[in-house]
């Protein structure tokens, strides 16, 4: 029996994914043994990333001016390698704080040159609730790049349209909004994703970066962090996490087979709609801190009237076979993770429960 995971990532996975990895766990393409055990040189493999990196080509529609990097480290060596490429001795780099995950990135680039903080939104009581206007971005037109989260996890904001930045590249970290929709990624010198929430299991990162950013990144690294290494061997200069890859090969066939990234983006949509709908319409009982325009679609957090009340929701939940619902640690309270592999019907089935729990409760 499976369960309905509102987990933020690790998170729900397709279940024709996962049902396509069982079917050929022990014996992959007649080859007899599965893909985990095939060589990263051999054909089998090589074809299943390639498919996996055509996939990606076709639903985002990516300009040839970029490229598709496969990686590992998640999203926190991504922290470390755009400063440690991008951000030369003696120039600067803007970051964008809109919540945790921006401040590790920040924190990280300190460590490697001079980064700035061109806006954040933090608040007294360090919260974050709402994603900054283009108004009041302190831009500077020479920084070697801007540096954003596009969907912040933990307080559950997200840039529905993104910062315009003059000439200066601009760099998303897209860990937890990658795929949920269509978008320029033509835009974007560097967008970076850790796989575990909308395309693939944990131990995997996406990176899809302009081309000639890349030939240009420092050359006094060591070659395991430089971009231009991957991009020449085509992610396979070293063994790449060859399931992983798998996994998202899967996943992404998935997404192709029930029509692209449109059909996707309208669930989420309508997730969401959902969600938030009925939380403003429980409005005396839950509590959703984020500024309207800057709600999340991916991660909806709120809060209800105490902690214990928290903790039965999130008990009572679980007894109806509803998992992943209680807030990241260092912000408490609720969260729903709606990532692509959650089911409309799944939330539809979370509401009705939101509206048993507050008339027996309020
Ligand atoms: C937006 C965002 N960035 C970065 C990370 C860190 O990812 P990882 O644990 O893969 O390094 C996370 C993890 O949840 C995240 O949500």
């Amino acid at each position: 029996m499976r369960i309905i995971n509102f987990n933020a990532g690790p998170a729900a996975l397709p279940l024709p994914a996962l049902e396509r990895a069982r079917d050929e766990l022990l014996d992959y393409g007649g080859s007899g043994m599965s893909i985990m055990e095939h060589s990263h040189r051999g054909k089998e493999y090589e074809a299943v990333q390639a498919e996996a990196i055509s996939l990606l080509t076709e639903l985002l529609d990516l300009p040839s001016s970029h490229q598709v990097l496969l990686m590992q480290g998640g999203a926190s060596l991504q922290f470390a390698m755009v400063p440690m490429n991008f951000l030369p001795i003696g120039a600067s780099a803007d970051y964008i704080i809109t919540g945790t995950w921006s401040e590790k990135a920040l924190a990280e680039a300190k460590i490697v040159g001079k980064p700035r903080v061109a806006c954040t939104t933090i608040l007294p009581d360090k919260r974050y609730v709402r994603i900054p206007k283009q108004s009041e971005l302190d831009l500077d037109p020479s920084a070697s790049y801007v540096h954003i989260t596009s969907n912040n996890t933990i307080f559950g904001t997200q840039w529905m349209e993104y910062p315009s930045t003059g000439g200066v590249p601009l760099i998303a970290d897209m860990s937890s909004d990658f795929l949920w929709r269509k978008f320029d990624a033509g835009r974007f010198a560097l967008i970076y994703a850790g796989a575990q929430k909308n395309v693939g299991p944990s131990g995997l990162v996406v990176v899809i970066a302009r081309k000639d950013l890349m030939a240009k990144g420092r050359k006094d690294l060591p070659k395991i962090l430089r971009y231009e290494t991957f991009a020449e061997n085509n992610s396979m200069y070293n063994t790449p996490p060859t399931f992983g890859i798998y996994l998202m090969r899967n996943v992404l066939a998935w997404v192709k087979q029930v029509g692209g990234l449109g059909p996707i983006e309208s669930w989420n949509r309508e997730k969401a709609r959902l969600l938030y709908g009925a939380l403003d319409a429980m409005s005396g009982f839950y509590r959703a801190p984020v500024e309207r325009e800057s709600r999340s679609l991916m991660n909806v957090v709120f809060r209800l009237s105490s902690e214990a009340l928290e903790e039965k929701f999130v008990a009572e939940a679980k007894k109806q076979g509803m998992v992943g619902l209680k807030g990241h640690r260092s912000a408490g309270g609720i969260r729903v993770s709606t990532y692509n592999a959650v089911t409309v019907e799944n939330v539809k089935t979370l509401v009705s429960f939101l509206e048993r729990f507050a008339k027996a409760n309020g």
